[in-house]
């Protein structure tokens, strides 16, 4: 049986139908403005103690454990700490410049394009929409095809540089073991060691690195290795939005800690030296 197009009265063939005349704002009756108000507030939250303790210019290294917070990491501006200074001190110390300001701008635009994050601030910074059958206030749509969203495209370039600034996170966790009196191992070395696996987990659940791992090729079946590697991102690929928020929590942990070592307000637990 073949099915006909029915085209009803007073209307073309391809006619786009007209939307349902709806003079309420929206049919939901759930609590749908909870998901964006709780993220405006978390990331807000965030924003804020980020930028005021990467304007702080202390209280980011601790001498006798060789800890570095990754909101520092590396640290190149002259006023940088000696043994803080892994990649050399090539950068003035203006206050406008932060320790970290060669891979903090990378970090800021890789989670800036994240296609996670772009959801989550288009609805609770934007309203556009605010949630699902919620409509915005906003009368045209460009999606992300012009100046400057269309930059959003640029999120797989952004990829390899924090793929670049993990490594460093991780050549820091690891310089941390080798204290001012050798090899040592304390609750902070958990901390940040906690840190830089979470940072990994949301850097490779990446949907850029999902793509790049397992993309354009048309038989798995040929590339047996870049299949495993693919169904393993692809396990973390669904968490994408969990260890986005677990690393924002991660990172502000790992910060707090070396900052209240640093300023003194309690000692390190110590297991080893
Ligand atoms: S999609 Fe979120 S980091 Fe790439």
């Amino acid at each position: 049986m073949t099915s006909k197009s029915v085209t009803r009265p007073g209307r073309q063939p391809g006619d786009r139908a007209p939307r349902a005349a709806i003079s309420a704002k929206t049919l939901r009756t759930d609590r749908w403005w909870i998901a964006p108000l709780l993220t405006f507030a978390g990331l807000s939250a965030w924003v804020i103690y980020a930028t005021v303790r990467v304007f702080m210019h202390k209280w980011y290294w601790v001498e006798q454990y060789h800890y570095l917070t990754p909101f520092y990491s590396p640290c190149v501006t002259d006023r940088c700490v000696e043994g803080a200074s892994h990649f050399g001190q090539w950068l003035p110390s203006w206050w406008i410049i932060p320790e970290a300001a060669f891979t903090l701008p990378f970090l800021l635009l890789f989670r800036l394009t994240c296609y996670y994050y772009r959801k989550a601030y288009y609805r609770s910074f934007w309203l556009s929409p605010p949630a699902c059958a919620v409509p915005d206030n906003h009368s045209g749509y460009t999606g992300e095809t012009r100046f400057p969203l269309v930059g959003q495209n640029l999120h797989r370039y952004f990829f390899y540089a924090a793929v670049a600034i993990s490594l460093i996170n991780t050549w820091d966790a690891i310089l941390a073991f080798n204290t001012a009196d050798g090899f040592g191992f304390g609750l902070g070395n958990l901390i940040l060691l906690g840190n830089v696996v979470m940072l990994w987990a949301y850097t490779v659940s990446c949907h850029s690195c999902r793509h790049i791992i397992g993309g354009r090729l048309k038989h798995f079946s040929a590339h047996p290795v870049r299949y495993r590697a693919w169904t393993f991102v692809s396990k973390l690929n669904v968490r994408h939005m969990q260890l986005a928020w677990i690393t924002l929590a991660t990172l502000a942990i790992t910060d707090f800690y070396v900052m209240a070592l640093a300023a003194g307000w309690f000692s390190d637990l110590r297991f080893i030296n």
